[in-house]
């Protein structure tokens, strides 16, 4: 299986690459028990991992995604969260986030979606969140992106002291469901509304058709073709599925 594909270093730890299957783990959340990904089966998942519970940049990304988590479901996609701490004590750090923690005009923030417990480490070793050179027991910042399919399409790691900007985890998530439903690319800073790559030209007639005929595309030369794809279009599919 996907075992073969992943990458493993000396001491046991493995790491699922883009483009892998996601590697299977059943768990205990704050949500009841999961079977991953096979309960995510036709939803794209954000699986993630901070380092630990009560530390004052995991409580800011936790009420962050917890308040955009509608965004994300209605762009088709799950979060689920992932530290090497116990159920109570997520369950003490969630209600004390609900209770206590104000954070960027953010108060009484629910989390409601499953945090896993992974005192053993069995699934952040499997999903190369333990770093050992950055930390040997904490889980670094890892987002791993899951499409419908259970396939690992992007990967994002930031270190302990770093919280991560939630509006690229979500211009990420959109810009690969544009990809995936448009057949085309995206170039650097793309957001729904900007123009969006067409894939180069596979032959020297197809190069010249492009730069000669094609009224559809605008062409900086002939492997550098872009054209129009209407921001409520997207919006629309992506939003949809
Ligand atoms: C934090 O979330 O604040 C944090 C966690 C581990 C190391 C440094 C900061």
């Amino acid at each position: 299986m996907e075992t073969k594909e992943i990458l493993s270093n000396e001491i046991g730890f493995s790491m699922p690459r883009i483009g892998d299957k996601a590697p299977e783990f059943t768990a205990v959340t704050t949500q009841g028990e999961i079977n991953f990904p096979s309960d995510y089966k036709g939803n794209w998942v954000i699986l993630f991992s901070h380092p630990a519970d009560f530390t004052p940049v995991c409580t800011s990304e936790f009420m962050t995604f917890a308040h955009l988590e509608e965004k994300f479901n209605k762009a088709n996609c799950k979060l689920v969260g992932l530290s090497v701490d116990g159920l109570y004590s997520h369950i003490a750090w969630l209600r004390t986030i609900k209770d206590k923690i104000k954070f960027n005009g953010m108060k009484d923030i629910e989390v409601k979606f499953p945090l896993i417990e992974d005192i053993t480490m069995n699934v952040a070793k499997k999903y190369g969140m333990i770093q050992p050179g950055e930390h040997k027991t904490q889980a670094v910042r890892a987002v791993f992106f899951i499409d419908p399919e259970s396939t690992v399409r992007a990967i994002i790691y930031y270190p302990l002291s770093l919280g991560r900007n939630f509006d690229e985890i979500y211009r990420a998530l959109i810009a690969m469901q544009t990809s995936d439903k448009f057949n085309v690319a995206t170039p650097a800073d793309w957001e729904p509304g900007k123009d969006v790559i067409i894939s180069p030209a596979g032959s020297c007639g197809m190069a010249e058709e492009r730069m000669t005929n094609a009224d559809d595309l605008d062409c900086e030369d002939w492997f550098f073709c872009t054209k129009k794809l209407d921001k409520d279009l997207v919006l629309k599919e992506v939003l949809k599925s």
